[in-house]
């Protein structure tokens, strides 16, 4: 008996090579896990490693080793085509988001910068080499509370401005890129609002949608960028986002 044909995939994934290479970090998270089953799902998905903090390699985003050993644990295994950074914390031990000033301090701010923003920026220092030379694309989910022109509602100021500087950062990522890689697309993501853990104290299960639904979103809208949408801030709906 012949084994059954893949059911045409419904997610595109048509612009990466047949047999391409992925790679998931915060790949223990709700939209992490999704994108590692999606693509393990998918027909043109050759390999999808995935790196958290239980594994091995291990990434801890507050351990700059780390960073580094994960990195060069994976550079002998040949270059990717697509990474995806889905790490990120708004609430965590003994805080919650801030409503006011008078709520803000360093322990938070600090705490949510390091997971947010400067664990990300070593990311994009260590995981950029890795990608392959050709089509290759490295998103990082930042959140569309992070930016600065659609901010009408205010609060969550530690959390906003860790995903504002993390636009920043990519932003420049990308530029540094063109001149090196220039089939690179490097993009920030925002996935709507999904049903995770980080969702969980804020009506999540109520308003978000699966984690699931929005990796495959995501991944559509990843497809179809070019390298000349690289620095830029996508929604999920393919929808350029306002800095
Ligand atoms: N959920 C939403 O509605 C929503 C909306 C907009 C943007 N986002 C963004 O989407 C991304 C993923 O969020 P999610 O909803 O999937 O959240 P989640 O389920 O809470 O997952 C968060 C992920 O970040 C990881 N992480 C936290 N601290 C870490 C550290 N020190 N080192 C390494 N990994 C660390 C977690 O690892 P552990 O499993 O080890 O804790 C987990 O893999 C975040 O950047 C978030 O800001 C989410």
């Amino acid at each position: 008996m012949t084994a059954a044909p893949h059911p045409a995939p419904s997610l595109n994934l048509d612009s990466f090579p047949a047999g391409f290479r992925a790679l998931v970090i915060g790949a223990s998270g709700g939209i992490g896990q999704a994108f590692v089953q999606a693509l393990q799902d998918h027909p043109r998905c050759g390999e999808v490693i995935a790196l958290h903090r239980q594994s091995t390699p291990r990434l801890d985003l507050d351990d700059e080793t780390s960073l580094a050993d994960a990195a060069q644990a994976l550079r002998g295994t040949g270059a990717f085509h697509l990474i995806l950074h889905a790490a990120g914390v708004l609430h965590g031990a003994g805080f919650m988001p801030e409503k006011k000033l008078g709520d803000l301090n360093y322990a938070q701010l600090e705490a949510t910068f390091r997971i947010n923003t400067f664990g990300p920026a070593l990311v994009l220092r260590h995981f950029c080499p890795l990608l392959d030379p050709g089509r290759s694309v490295l998103a990082v989910l930042s959140a569309k509370v992070g930016s600065i022109g659609d901010n009408r509602l205010g609060g969550w100021y530690s959390y906003r401005a860790s995903k504002a500087a993390l636009n920043m950062l990519l932003k420049t990522a990308a530029i540094e890129m063109q001149r090196s890689r220039a089939q690179a697309v490097l993009v920030s993501l925002h996935p709507g609002t999904m049903h995770t853990r980080l969702s969980e104290p804020f009506r999540g299960a109520q308003i978000g949608r699966s984690a699931a639904d929005a990796a495959a979103d995501l991944l559509g809208v990843l497809n179809r960028l070019t390298p000349g949408d690289s620095g830029g801030f996508f929604a999920y709906s393919g929808e350029r986002l306002p800095w």
